[in-house]
C-alpha cells in the first residue's frame, strides 16, 4: 500500500487536495488523523512572497503533527517563482514544494497566466521545474490538468518535461481547463501518464468513496489519489476509503464525533486567525460538516452567517443536544 516521496515512506494512497481557503492547518490536521498519508496546503502567489505580504506568510502556517504536508505556489514568472520556492525551502515547515498548473480561475489562468495557463506552455514548465528544482533542497512536485482545453490534452508531454526538469511527483487533475470542475475526470489519461514516467503520479477528480477510489488506483495504476470537494466538511472520508481499501470494515461515524470535530476545527481557526475570520470560514465549512444530518436546516443557515464564537458555539451544541435527546 505504501510509495516513497522524498524521504518519506507513505503508509496509504490517500492524499488531501489543496484547496485555497480550505486546506490550511487545522483542516489539514483532522486530514492527517483522519488517514491522509500527505496533505496538500493551498496555494499561495509567488508574488506574494517575493513582496512579502503578510497575508500571503500567514497562509504558510503549519505545524508539525500535519507532516508529510506540501506547499503550493502559482505563478508564471520564472524569477519570482525561483526567489518564492528559495524562501519556502528556507522558512516553511513543508516537505514538498509544489507548483500549480491546474487552476482555471480566470485571475489565475487569465490575468496571471498562471495556474492552468502553464499547460499551453511545456518548455515554460521545464524551465520553471528545472529552475526551482535547482536551487532548493526540498523535492518539487507539480499538479497539472490533462491539458487547457479537448483540443490540446498534453497531460503525457507536460508530465515528461516536468520529470525531465527533475519534479519528484505528479498530480493530475483528468480534466481540461475547459472543464473546470465538471465531467467525468479521465481516468485514461491518468493511467497514460502513470506509464510515461516512473517518478510517483497521484489521480485527482472526483474521488468521493472506496469505490471510486478503488477504481481509480485499480484502473490507472497510479500511486495514490487526490480528494478535494468530498473532503469538506469531511475528515472521516480518508478513514473510511482507508478501511474499504483494506477490506476493513467501514467505522462509524457517531453524531458526537461531527460536533466534536466541528468545534475543535472552529476552535483551532479562532486561535489561528482571530475570531472574525474563523467566523468567516465557518460560514462553508459549518455547512458542509452538517451535510446529510437530518432537521439540520435552520443552525445550517445560522452558521452561514455566523458572526461570534458564543454564537457558533450556541448554535452547534443546541442543534446536537437536540439530536442526542431523540
Ligand atoms: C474550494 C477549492 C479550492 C481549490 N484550490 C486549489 C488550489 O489552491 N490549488 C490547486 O492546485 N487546486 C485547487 N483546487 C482544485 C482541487 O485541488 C482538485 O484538483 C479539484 O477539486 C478536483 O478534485 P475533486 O474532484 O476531488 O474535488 C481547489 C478546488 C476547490 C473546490
Amino acid at each position: 500500500m505504501s510509495f516513497k516521496l522524498g524521504n518519506y515512506e507513505i503508509k496509504n494512497k490517500l492524499i488531501l487536495a489543496p484547496m485555497a481557503g480550505v486546506s490550511n492547518s487545522p483542516f489539514r490536521l483532522l486530514a492527517r488523523e483522519y488517514g491522509a498519508g500527505v496533505v496538500y496546503a493551498e496555494m499561495v502567489s509567488d508574488k506574494g512572497i517575493f513582496h512579502q505580504n503578510k497575508k500571503t506568510l500567514e497562509l504558510l502556517y503549519m505545524t508539525e503533527e500535519e507532516k508529510p504536508c506540501a506547499q503550493q505556489i502559482f505563478g508564471s514568472d520564472l524569477e519570482t517563482m525561483v526567489e518564492a520556492a528559495m524562501f519556502i525551502d528556507k522558512n516553511s515547515n513543508c516537505d514538498f514544494i509544489d507548483i500549480n498548473m491546474g487552476c482555471p480561475v480566470p485571475k489565475v489562468a487569465i490575468s496571471a497566466q498562471a495556474g492552468a495557463a502553464l499547460m499551453k506552455d511545456p518548455q515554460k514548465i521545464y524551465d520553471i521545474v528545472k529552475a526551482i528544482s535547482e536551487k532548493v533542497s526540498k523535492p518539487v512536485t507539480v499538479k497539472i490538468r490533462s491539458g487547457w482545453d479537448d483540443k490540446s490534452i498534453n497531460a503525457v508531454e507536460v508530465a515528461k518535461m516536468a520529470e525531465k526538469a527533475g519534479a519528484k511527483a505528479i498530480t493530475i487533475h483528468a480534466r481540461t481547463r475547459a472543464q473546470g470542475y465538471s465531467g467525468e475526470p479521465d481516468l485514461d489519461i491518468i493511467k497514460a501518464v502513470k506509464e510515461a514516467v516512473s517518478i510517483p503520479v497521484f489521480g485527482n477528480g472526483n474521488v468521493v468513496d472506496g469505490p471510486s477510489a478503488k477504481r481509480m488506483l485499480e484502473y490507472t495504476g497510479c500511486d495514490a489519489v487526490v480528494i478535494g470537494r468530498a473532503a469538506l466538511g469531511n475528515p472521516w472520508i480518508f478513514r473510511e476509503i482507508n478501511a474499504y481499501l483494506n477490506n476493513e470494515p467501514i467505522p462509524e461515524r457517531k453524531v458526537t464525533e461531527v460536533r466534536d470535530l466541528m468545534i475543535r476545527h472552529f476552535l483551532d481557526l479562532v486561535r489561528i486567525k482571530g475570531e472574525h475570520i474563523a467566523c468567516l470560514e465557518m460560514r462553508s465549512h459549518g455547512p458542509w460538516y452538517l451535510k446529510g444530518l437530518t432537521n439540520a436546516s435552520e443552525v445550517r443557515k445560522e452558521l452561514s452567517r455566523i458572526e461570534t464564537k458564543e454564537a457558533f458555539l450556541m448554535h452547534v451544541n443546541k442543534y446536537f443536544d437536540e439530536m442526542i435527546k431523540k
